[in-house]
């Protein structure tokens, strides 16, 4: 077999170990994996020696806002570009869209959007009051997803206990917006009458984090998701950053950040995702601003510092981002670096820095929350499906993407 593209030397980064590799790909997959000092042949070969090679980034909580009325603030082409350059490969949209994606017909208008996608990408397909049947009729899908709460997008959350309880009883992996009280309220009925899996997203209180470890602990299905700014930022720079700092879940205070810290810790976290959500600044800068941050291209630089920094690990990073959101969705092909697994591999210099600023930002709104910070370590290469989407210094590139498939996971 003739190799499309040989990767010598880098050190591959996996949740159980760190080793010094040379790779092979071919028509998008990963088909050799061997020690660096063994040389091989193919089109084309380029040399890693003293970066990183992590499986490229999955990022389960993503704001593309198609298809529909808020196309303006980012589109599956536009975000799907800041994604490719922080290194994520893979992106789950959420379906607060305008018109609401809990239907076959705005799924089909999705999915025709995404097609514009340079990463790949799966859909959260929106629970509704009344959409029970479509919602059972999208089991292909990775997941459906419940707002319990307000949020953009979102101004009649599902409140009744009947809908819930039929919706649990599907045992369809749902993901759930569900805060402090309603997330009590939500594991609750989860605990009578769930028969799948529960991913909670962006939790940020410490009484989440302690609710979901006593739900775990009870033997109960439950994943936890945090965001990178809950992690990082706190009530203290939301009185900072005005509008740019507000979303849902606001940003807590530095007790709830230490919990979820202590979450990541302990395994009450699963994964770490990033909830972009782009607004443009006019938005930010109105008399009623929406919530939201954009992420997805400051991900890996943030969370490639707390390595440096020592209160991550580069195997923690790799699990938390790429082994678990495939594990926990059932992602044909993606989370790792493996033999038949997709070609989806981010090459980073750990010795170089990431300046974080507004004006190198991918996503179409153009800011981020995290302007003016600098971080060690940077993405140097991106492949999805063996292709190269992302180089340091260019301009990613463009389209490409697909959809994901899935093989539903079973309770281990
Ligand atoms: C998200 C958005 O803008 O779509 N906003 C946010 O503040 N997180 C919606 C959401 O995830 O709640
Ligand atoms: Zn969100």
């Amino acid at each position: 077999m003739t190799l499309d593209l040989v990767l010598r030397g880098g050190t591959l980064v996996s949740p159980q170990a760190t080793r010094p590799v040379t790779i092979g790909l071919a028509a998008g997959r990963v088909v050799l994996i061997l020690d660096a000092a063994e040389s091989l042949a193919g089109r084309e070969v380029r040399d890693l020696d003293g970066l990183l090679l992590l499986p490229g980034l999955i990022d389960c909580h993503v704001h593309c806002r198609e298809p529909g009325g808020h196309a303006h603030k980012g589109t599956y082409a536009s975000e799907s570009r800041a994604a490719a350059a922080g290194g994520v490969t893979t992106m789950l949209t959420m379906p607060n869209t305008v018109p609401f994606c809990g239907s076959a017909a705005v799924l089909a208008a999705a999915r025709e959007c995404a097609q514009r996608s340079l990463i790949d990408y799966g859909f959260h397909f929106g629970v509704t009051a009344d959409n029970l049947a479509e919602v059972a009729a999208a089991a292909d899908l990775p997941v459906a997803k419940l707002y319990l709460n307000e949020t953009t997008g979102i101004t009649s959350p599902l409140a009744d206990d009947a809908v819930l309880r039929r919706v649990l009883a599907l045992g369809l992996p749902l993901s759930a917006h569900a805060e402090g009280d309603t997330l009590d309220w939500l594991l609750g009925l989860h605990a009578r009458w769930g028969t799948g899996p529960l991913y909670v997203v962006h939790v940020a209180l410490a009484r989440e984090v302690a609710a979901l470890r006593a739900a775990k602990a009870r033997g109960q299905w439950v994943y936890a998701e945090a965001t990178t700014h809950h992690l990082l930022l706190t009530d203290q720079d939301a009185a900072r950053l005005g509008p740019y700092g507000d979303m849902r879940p606001t940003l807590k205070t530095a007790a709830d950040q230490a919990a979820l810290w202590a979450g990541l810790a302990d395994g009450t976290i699963d994964t770490i995702a990033t909830d972009h959500a782009p607004h443009l600044r006019e938005e930010k800068e109105s008399g009623s601003p929406p919530p939201g941050v954009p992420g997805l291209q400051t991900l890996l630089p943030l969370l490639l510092e707390q390595v440096a920094a020592g209160r991550l690990t580069l195997a923690q990073v790799v699990r938390l981002t790429a082994a678990q959101p495939a594990a926990i969705f059932g992602l044909c092909g993606k989370g790792a670096v493996a033999v038949g697994s997709d070609a989806d591999l981010v090459a980073v210099d750990p010795t170089a820095a990431t300046v974080i600023e507004h004006a190198t930002q991918y996503t179409w709104p153009g800011w981020t929350p995290f302007d003016g910070w600098t971080c060690r370590g940077r993405v140097e290469a991106v492949w999805r499906r063996g292709e190269l989407v992302y180089e340091a210094g260019q301009e990613p590139g463009t389209g490409g993407g697909r959809e994901v498939t899935v093989a539903r996971a079973h309770r281990s």
